[in-house]
């Protein structure tokens, strides 16, 4: 899910051209959580969206870099988005999650306020570190799906009927770029 959404912005940075640059770190070449598939590739490229977005409103327009990290962090998989953009100041932060708070061109404030009842739903974290000048993180923890069972039948799409998250999820792609 996460490689899927990062190979499209990355179609969308090389035709746009706009000098903006993805790196990837990933430990792991596969990180599996229990979740709803299509609902994370939505917070994943919320935060791919706003850090482009935050990346290109910035004066000097020269592009900027957007990391994606992954990493394993006690019982959850850590995923974070780290942009060089202009970054939010602290009482913008505080209140970032919530409807109806932008400061982008024509942007309705939403993208984060669903993003958060997202990850509320997968009862995972999230949360955003910034400083002004040199730019912002977001951070999303969801718990790591433990090899118990038998993966094979992970990545079908059909929904359990006893979980509203039926969907298992592959979110890295080893070493490519
Ligand atoms: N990476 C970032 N760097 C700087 N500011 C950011 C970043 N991400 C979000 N913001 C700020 O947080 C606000 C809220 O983001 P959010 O995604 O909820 O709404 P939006 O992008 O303005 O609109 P929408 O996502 O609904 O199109 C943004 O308008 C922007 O001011
Ligand atoms: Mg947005």
């Amino acid at each position: 899910m996460l490689e899927d959404t990062l190979t499209l912005l990355e179609h969308r940075l090389t035709a746009e051209n706009a000098g903006i640059k993805l790196e990837r770190s990933f430990p792991k070449s596969e990180a599996w959580v229990l979740a709803d598939g299509d609902k994370l590739k939505q917070v994943f490229w919320n935060f791919c969206e706003n850090a482009v977005r935050a990346i290109k409103t910035q004066a000097t327009t020269k592009g900027g870099t957007l990391t994606v990290a992954l990493a394993e962090r006690g019982l959850d998989w850590e995923m974070s988005f780290a942009d060089t953009g202009p970054g939010i100041n602290p009482q913008q932060t505080e209140k970032i999650f919530e409807p109806f708070q932008s400061n982008f061109e024509g942007g309705t404030g939403l993208g984060l306020a669903i993003v958060y009842q997202i990850v509320q739903a997968h009862e995972g974290k999230v949360w955003a570190r910034s400083a002004v000048g040199k730019g912002t993180s977001f951070v999303v923890r969801l718990r790591r799906m433990v090899y118990a069972q038998d993966a094979a039948g992970g990545t079908s799409a059909s929904s359990s009927a006893s979980a509203s998250a039926g969907t298992a999820l592959a979110a890295a792609g080893g070493t490519r770029g």
